[in-house]
């Protein structure tokens, strides 16, 4: 491309060119937080998925790494190397992800092996474990792993062919050698059914944070698009069942913005306590021309903490987002009202609203409210914007700027803005 295009953001590192989506892989190991993600180098569409890589020590400034995971001729991987995570095999960063052969409708459990810079990977030829022997099940994928009393645990999401998504639960009596116990919980009815509507519930993420366990679904649902929304359940984890039990107390959604998928969650430890998440923001409101002509489509979110206040799940950009401002751009004006102009060479930066914020995207005589907040913060970064409300709502949401555009903030209170740089 001879000019940048002022939609791809400047500072939520991602390869120049190709389509990515889910995060994989999160993890914090020697000091060096890891995503992977989910990436067609070739093109800016769903096809040929590999895990791309980027480290950073600071969680704001990222380094694009070689491709860590690759789809191989003729291996149970052949048609994707599709959504897991990464964990230590004792020392051995190992990442477990889900191969496709052929089709969705089969998948397998497959391992990589690394050193601790996780930067060359190993495939294993063959898959740990495969599809469930019960014929009801039509899809598998996405693992996930969790401790519960000690023990080792993995998850995988999935749905029956009748159209009704359910947790696959399955022991890991080493990390590779894993038995399928069952269904940990099916979302044909009550709590699971009311929060978490779907064909299939994608990349399911079990933790606790502050407490209470919950479980994180993206929601798969074919009468809507295919991919729709991500909520949570709150619930009770205890043994029983087919080993584990995890009764749905309660729900809610992760974030009210339209462009949110796909979360991976990374449970707090000694070396970083901080319950982290990142998620994928899609192009859905792109046209595909617009998308082919790019080169590029999907985005990561900035990193995000997680806490569990007052019954609700909130998240929040990680504090080391406040090192991205680089000066004032506008100070608040003495009545506390106004407007200003943002021009679209900024590509990122932040508005901090004490009494009330609305940004629009203008271009020609066309005007559209991006997001609207009282006391929060808005970062946009090329064309991600994410809203959060102080104490309340995260919300994702894609606007394109173009050449001839312009953002507007409108205060009808102090508001700052603040220029975001690396
Ligand atoms: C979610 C998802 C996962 C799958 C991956 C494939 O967006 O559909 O369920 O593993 O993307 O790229």
């Amino acid at each position: 491309m001879s000019t940048i295009d002022p939609a791809f953001p400047a500072l939520h590192g991602r390869p120049d060119q190709g389509w990515i989506n889910d995060p994989n892989g999160c993890v914090y190991v020697d000091s060096v937080h890891h995503v992977f993600f989910q990436y067609n180098p070739d093109a800016p569409v769903h096809g040929n998925v590999h895990w791309g890589h980027a480290t950073s020590t600071d969680l704001v400034r990222w380094t694009q790494q070689p491709i860590a995971l690759f789809p191989r001729q003729g291996a149970a991987d052949a048609a994707g190397a599709w959504s897991g995570v990464v964990a230590l095999d004792g020392d051995v960063p190992t990442a477990y992800y889900s191969g496709i052969a052929e089709t969705e409708h089969d998948s397998q459990v497959m391992t990589a092996t690394s050193d601790r810079n996780l930067i060359e990977w190993k495939q294993e030829q063959h898959g740990i474990i495969g599809m469930p022997e019960e014929p009801g099940i039509g899809d598998v994928r996405d693992p996930f792993l969790f401790t519960f009393d000690g023990r080792q645990y993995a998850i995988q999401g999935a749905g029956y062919k009748d159209g009704t998504p359910l947790i696959l639960l399955y022991r890991c009596h080493t990390m590779t050698d894993w038995e399928y116990l069952g269904p940990l919980v099916t979302g044909g009815s009550g709590v699971a059914a009311e929060w978490a509507p779907a064909q299939i519930w994608e990349c399911p993420q079990l933790f606790e944070v502050d407490g209470q366990w919950i479980l994180m679904l993206s929601l798969w649902n074919r009468d809507d698009h295919a991919l729709d929304r991500v909520t949570y359940l709150t619930g009770e984890l205890s043994e029983g069942g087919v080993g584990l039990k995890f009764l749905p107390t309660g729900g809610g959604l992760v974030d009210h913005g339209p462009d949110f998928y796909a979360p991976q969650v990374v449970a707090g430890t000694a070396a970083e306590p901080r319950t982290l998440m990142w998620a994928w923001s899609w192009e859905k409101s792109r046209s595909d021309a617009d998308v082919l002509a790019s080169g590029w489509a999907g985005v990561l979110t900035y990193a995000r903490s997680l806490a569990f206040r007052d019954g609700v799940l909130r998240s929040e950009p990680v504090t080391e987002v406040k090192t991205l401002r680089a000066g004032v751009l506008f100070g608040g004006l003495p009545d506390g009202t106004g407007s200003f102009s943002v021009p679209v060479a900024e590509r990122a930066f932040e508005v901090v609203s004490g009494g009330g914020a609305e940004l629009v995207l203008l271009d020609g005589g066309a005007e559209t409210v991006v997001a609207t907040l009282g006391a929060g913060r808005i970062l946009v970064d090329g064309s991600l914007v994410e809203a959060f409300v102080d104490g309340g709502p995260a919300t994702t949401v894609r606007a394109y700027p173009m050449e001839t555009s312009h953002f507007e903030v409108r205060a009808t209170g102090a508001v700052t803005v603040h220029r975001l740089a690396l």
